[in-house]
């Protein structure tokens, strides 16, 4: 039986090699309050129905408003944004200040300006070690324009095409 564990150095050095999108996952509290993060770790899970997932920290200072919530949204960011992506994924101040926040049907917040958005009911919460699974059914979405954001080796990247797939 295997026992040993990786170290957490090695798992994040060896994870950094992994290039993906960037997105921020917003929500809003009974008390009306809106809480939003910076989330790559982000997936597609099934087409029928139409299922996403993204985990969130356990730590984070969100967290009560995400584990509580009916919805959220996913917002795809797009190049250019990185400095949205900075601000949600920092701690403290209002997140959602000069961003022009709206509100979606469902009433959940709406940041201007991603490549498309998923808007989510809350499907299942599922504890994923030191994060909280959140698996979204979504109802609604958005497409808008540009290139993608790319994360990659701690960095935001811009996409590069170098061929047809
Ligand atoms: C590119 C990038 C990707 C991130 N991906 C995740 C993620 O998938 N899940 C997560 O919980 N935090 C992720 N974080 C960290 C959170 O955005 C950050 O801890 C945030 O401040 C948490 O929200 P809080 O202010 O409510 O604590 C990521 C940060 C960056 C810069």
């Amino acid at each position: 039986m295997l026992t040993e564990t990786i170290s957490p150095d090695l798992f994040r050095a060896a994870l950094s090699h992994w290039a993906s999108g960037v997105t921020v996952v917003t929500t809003r509290d009974a008390a009306g309050q809106s809480h939003g993060f910076t989330a790559s770790a982000f997936s597609s899970v099934s087409l029928d129905p139409a299922l996403v997932l993204v985990c969130l920290d356990n730590k984070a200072n969100c967290f009560d408003a995400f584990d509580q919530s009916e919805g959220f949204v996913i917002h795809l960011l797009a190049q250019g944004q990185q400095e949205l992506a900075g601000r949600f994924a920092s701690k403290g101040a209002d997140k959602f200040a000069g961003t022009g926040v709206t509100l979606s049907a469902a009433g959940q917040p709406v940041l201007p300006g991603a490549l498309a958005r998923l808007e989510c009911r809350t499907e299942r919460r599922i504890p994923g070690g030191d994060h909280l699974i959140l698996i979204g059914e979504v109802h609604d979405a958005h497409e808008g324009e540009g290139e993608p954001l790319v994360y990659f080796q701690r960095g935001f990247h811009e996409l590069t095409a170098v061929g047809q797939g």
